[in-house]
């Protein structure tokens, strides 16, 4: 069974035009078979993107890791005014999100990883779906892992379903992690995290 996380280059491409709207802004999104929210954007997406630009501070530099067609990193960008780095390990979602970064006029680029294994920057907000269907080990090293590229004032946004275990995943995060839940909405939680810094020895 194919998963959207996947490499399937056998897939049939069915290309699909999502729009989206916020505050007088117009956004169209090419989307395909073997990607994630082929046919809608995601309900949890759209919250973690509305909860981020109704409460965030200033910001430099996004890095959006599992970025898929490009939706949460080309909406903040936009908003925001500042550049985006979508990371994803599928290249018809990578295609994808690089035609929604021309198509939305927005100042993106695309890295092709497996988690942060090409990511080299830092970032001042780092913002995920992750991919629950990969696994718990693989949700993990997204946001365990977002520390290392996470400049020290800067922030993990993410959204996750109660009934993925979002709770449990909280405790694993505490121990890198200042960590607070923004807002719920129909099951999903939109979490804000800071890393905890350790000070030098002495
Ligand atoms: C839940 S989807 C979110 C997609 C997009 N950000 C959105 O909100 O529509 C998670 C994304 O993570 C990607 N992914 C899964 N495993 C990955 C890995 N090991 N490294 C990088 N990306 C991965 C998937 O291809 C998918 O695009």
């Amino acid at each position: 069974m194919e998963h959207y996380f996947t490499n399937a280059t056998n897939l049939k491409s069915e290309i699909k035009i999502l729009k989206y709207e916020k505050d007088y802004k117009s956004f169209t999104f090419f989307s395909d078979n073997g990607v994630f929210a082929k046919d809608k954007i995601d309900y949890g997406s759209d919250l973690l993107v509305q909860t981020i630009l109704a409460k965030t501070g200033k910001v430099d530099h996004i890095l959006d890791v599992g970025c898929g067609y490009g939706f949460i990193g080309i909406v903040l960008s936009k908003f925001l005014g500042v550049p985006f780095t979508g990371v994803d390990i599928n290249k018809r979602a990578l295609h994808l999100c690089e035609r929604n970064i021309k198509e939305n006029k927005v100042n993106g680029n695309v890295l092709e990883s497996n988690g942060y294994q090409n990511v080299r920057d830092k970032y001042d907000l780092i913002v995920t779906n992750p991919p629950i269907r990969a696994g718990k080990k693989i949700v993990l090293e997204f946001l365990e892992n977002a520390g290392d590229y996470l400049e020290d004032d800067g922030y993990v946004w993410f959204v996750m379903r109660k009934d993925h275990g979002v709770k449990s995943i909280m405790k694993i995060l505490e121990k890198k992690y200042t960590i607070e839940v923004i807002e719920k909405s129909k099951g999903f939680y939109v979490v804000k995290m800071k890393k905890i810094l350790t000070k030098p020895d002495g």
